[in-house]
């Protein structure tokens, strides 16, 4: 048989992309501007969100919610799955919570349900599920088990009041674009991360983008900010508000995070967003000759559409 390399996921960047690049660094404005804006309006259109952030990665966005969210050190829990890429984990230990693994059910790659429950305790103030390869997790499970611990509940910071239980932060680092139950990625759990690292359905190089779901009492737009702050050195005005005329004066606030995306990297995701019903349909295509090549071998392979 004759031996080919199959390339890992190589990038789909077409002329369209390299122009809008190119578009870019023409500009004058390669950092954090009016394209990463939109790119983030696009997005939240996309998910049905009513706002989304992006940063420089799927791991810096999870680690912001987590943040958003007030959780750190102290004795807070966070969850997470033991099957997983490592940055599901690695952002409760960067926030100084204290990592709880569960591990997953036979035959699956989601988490053992019945353990997550009895992993939680007083001192639990997130899970994080991860749709992995893009099979979204059991939500309406998870959501029953939180709601159940409810009483266990301890909130110590006033978003955390107003939403009244554990929260549920997603790891759809491989999940934009799917969806369950009619949902997309990114209306289902409280916050959502995702990746557009290189080989991932959609990408800007490397990057990542948050949405959430509105949380009554809390104010959207005081979330975003939050985001930003975080993200910016804890800056009070971004890079492009400090052009404005007469508002080069700004204040740094606390002293927080670096991890925002750049116009350069939202020209690539706008367009790979324009073109993304074709790039969905190509991986599609793709899935289905490893499933049609792989049928008769005793093997079982994951069920991309198990929702
Ligand atoms: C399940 C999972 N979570 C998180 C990440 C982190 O994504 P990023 O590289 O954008 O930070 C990855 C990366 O591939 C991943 O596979």
């Amino acid at each position: 048989m004759e031996n080919r390399h199959i390339a890992f996921s190589p990038p789909d960047i077409t002329e369209e992309e390299i122009a809008e690049v190119a578009d870019t660094l023409r500009s004058g404005w390669i950092t954090t501007g009016p394209k990463t804006k939109k790119f983030e309006n696009e997005i939240a259109a996309f998910c049905h969100t009513s706002k989304a952030v992006c940063l420089n990665s799927a791991t810096a966005c999870a680690e912001m919610s987590l943040r958003v969210l007030g959780i750190g050190p102290g004795g807070d829990e966070v969850i997470t799955s033991a099957y997983t890429y490592t940055a599901s984990a690695s952002v409760a230990v960067h926030v100084g919570a204290t990592l709880v693994l569960v591990d997953t059910q036979p035959d699956s790659y989601e988490m053992d349900y019945e353990k997550l429950e009895s992993a939680i305790t007083e001192k639990t103030k997130a899970i994080i599920p991860v749709d992995l390869g893009g099979v979204i997790c059991d939500y309406d499970k998870i959501y029953d088990i939180v709601e159940k611990k409810k009483s266990l509940f301890r909130p110590s910071t006033e978003i955390q009041k107003k939403m009244g239980r554990i929260a549920v932060v997603a790891d759809g680092a491989h999940a934009f674009g799917a969806t369950k139950n009619g949902k997309h990625s990114g209306e289902i759990a409280d916050f959502t991360s995702f990746s557009f690292h290189a080989v991932k359905n959609l990408t800007t190089a490397e990057g990542g983008a948050a949405v959430w779901r509105d949380i009554d009492g809390i104010d959207n737009e005081e979330i975003y900010k939050q985001f930003m702050l975080l993200s910016l050195h804890g800056q009070s005005k971004d890079a492009l508000a400090k052009t404005q005329l007469g508002a080069w004066e700004y204040d740094i606030i606390a002293p927080y995070y670096k991890c925002n995306m750049t116009d350069i990297m939202a020209s690539l995701g706008l367009v790979q967003l324009r073109r993304y019903p074709s790039i969905l349909a190509r991986r599609k295509e793709i899935i289905e000759k490893y499933n049609e090549g792989l049928k008769d071998l005793d093997l079982s392979v994951l069920n991309h559409y198990g929702g």
